[in-house]
């Protein structure tokens, strides 16, 4: 098989190591990727929001699997494209409609209203209803849950304490705070409770559960400051157990995909539940129509089955026979990030010490090759990965990788997993 994978962070060069080790795999190629996925496969300089250009290179070299893994082009319908320009490309990742559980909040809440998926109270807000929001704020107690209906990268929601404020913002978001992403914003009810992430691979009927992970987003030890990208991710999450996870599949998944049937949409790829225990009852916080960085630099490394088989079971339809095999013990990762990350930060730092490290996997996010050189290229630059009979022996594995791996203004959370412990 031949193999293009689109992306640059640390979820695709985890997919890139672990589609290299499958024996069908024959050239594995990533757009662009960095510095880690090079060495694995061969790297394309091309634009993926550009669909002709991406069409190019899967035709000279011959691609029979497009793996996308960020939303931007899935949202933007680069499967619909594939569809109708060169369908015999199996596409992982769902059509333009699919991609809307991520793409419109709006579209996701309205979806779990009619298939009764359990989530948050919501009211959607636009310009003609400013009022009615005002007055969910005024007749609410907070936090006040505002969240963008479009793509944001990832900044797109607001958990503010103070009714005043909720209302300033509401009105700056639906007036363009984030462009056009929150000219319709989703009112929520806040939920208290601890987060986890539930993926599944699924043709729309069928899916295969991958391993429970939990991430870490914000900047600052013991969560706080601002939102990253994630900082840090851990599985399997202990929390997560039998009766917590019958519940995920009876009242979220199942309702989720027979909610995709009614509605005719197509669903090849992945669904990210971004999901919150609330006293014992999962609810949903968001849909993602994609893998979570850093989740995949966890959930791949524990999986022992053979990704492409479990891609080729996408395209038989035979997912439901496939039993999944799990990595006993812990998979923990640590994000080394760029000083001034999540705000304005330099690249183009040197990487020294990045050599091989039996215990653990390097991950690249953001990296990239210079005359010879590793440097930084982004904000999240390295995800370790390490494994241990508890998180805490992994995390300590990781954190001996931290301190040897150098750049100028490296930055990490030493606590991943803290909660779990
Ligand atoms: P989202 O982009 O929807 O995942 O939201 C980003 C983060 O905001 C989530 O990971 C949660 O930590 C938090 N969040 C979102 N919605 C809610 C909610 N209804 N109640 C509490 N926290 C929330
Ligand atoms: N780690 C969360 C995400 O990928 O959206």
């Amino acid at each position: 098989m031949n193999i293009l994978i689109l992306g640059s962070g640390g979820r695709e060069h985890a997919f890139a190591w672990k589609l290299s080790q499958s024996p069908n795999c024959d050239n594995l190629y990533i757009a662009p990727g960095n510095a880690g996925t090079s060495q694995i496969g061969t790297n394309l300089e091309i634009d993926i929001m550009d669909f002709e250009q991406v069409l190019k290179v899967v035709e000279k070299f011959d691609i029979e699997i497009l793996l996308v893994g960020p939303e931007a082009p899935l949202v933007a319908g680069i499967t619909d494209f594939f569809k109708a320009e060169k369908p015999s490309v199996q596409v992982i990742g769902p059509s333009k409609k699919g991609a809307l559980l991520e793409g419109s909040k709006a579209f996701a809440k309205e979806f779990m209203k009619e298939y009764d998926i359990p989530t948050a109270q919501y009211l959607e807000v636009t310009e003609h209803n400013l009022q009615e929001g005002f007055e969910r704020i005024n007749n609410s107690k907070g936090p006040y849950v505002l969240k963008a209906d479009g793509l944001a990268a990832g900044k797109g929601v607001l958990i503010i304490d103070q009714a005043e404020e909720a209302k300033r913002e509401l009105k700056a978001m639906i007036e363009g705070k984030f462009g056009s992403a929150s000219q319709t914003v989703v009112i929520e009810e806040f939920l208290d409770g601890i987060e986890f992430s539930v993926f599944i691979l699924t043709d729309g009927q069928y899916y295969a559960l991958l391993p429970i992970a939990k991430d870490y987003k914000r900047i600052g030890e013991k969560d706080t400051g601002p939102n990253t990208g994630g900082m840090g991710a851990v599985s399997p999450v202990p929390f997560v157990d039998r009766e917590l996870l019958d519940k995920v599949r009876q009242k979220i998944i199942l309702p989720t995909l027979s909610g995709l049937q009614d509605r005719q949409i197509d669903y090849e790829g992945f669904i990210f539940f971004g999901l919150i225990n609330v006293g014992g009852e999962p609810y949903v916080i968001e849909y993602n129509c994609r893998m979570g960085d850093p989740e995949t630099e966890v959930v791949l490394p524990r999986l022992e089955n053979d990704l492409l088989d479990l891609f080729e079971a996408l395209r038989e339809q035979d997912l439901y026979e496939i039993p999944i095999d799990k990595k006993a013990g812990f998979a923990t990762t640590m994000v080394l990030v760029s000083g001034g990350y999540p705000g304005s930060y330099e690249k183009g730092k040197e990487i020294s010490n990045l050599t091989d490290f039996k215990e653990s996997l390097i991950f690249h996010s953001g990296t990239k090759e210079n005359h010879g050189k590793v440097v930084t290229n982004g904000g999240r630059v390295l995800a370790l990965t390490s494994f241990g009979e508890s998180i805490e022996d992994a995390i300590e594995q990781s954190k001996k990788l931290a301190q040897q791996i150098n750049f100028e203004g490296k930055n990490y959370r030493k606590d991943i997993g803290f909660d779990l412990i």
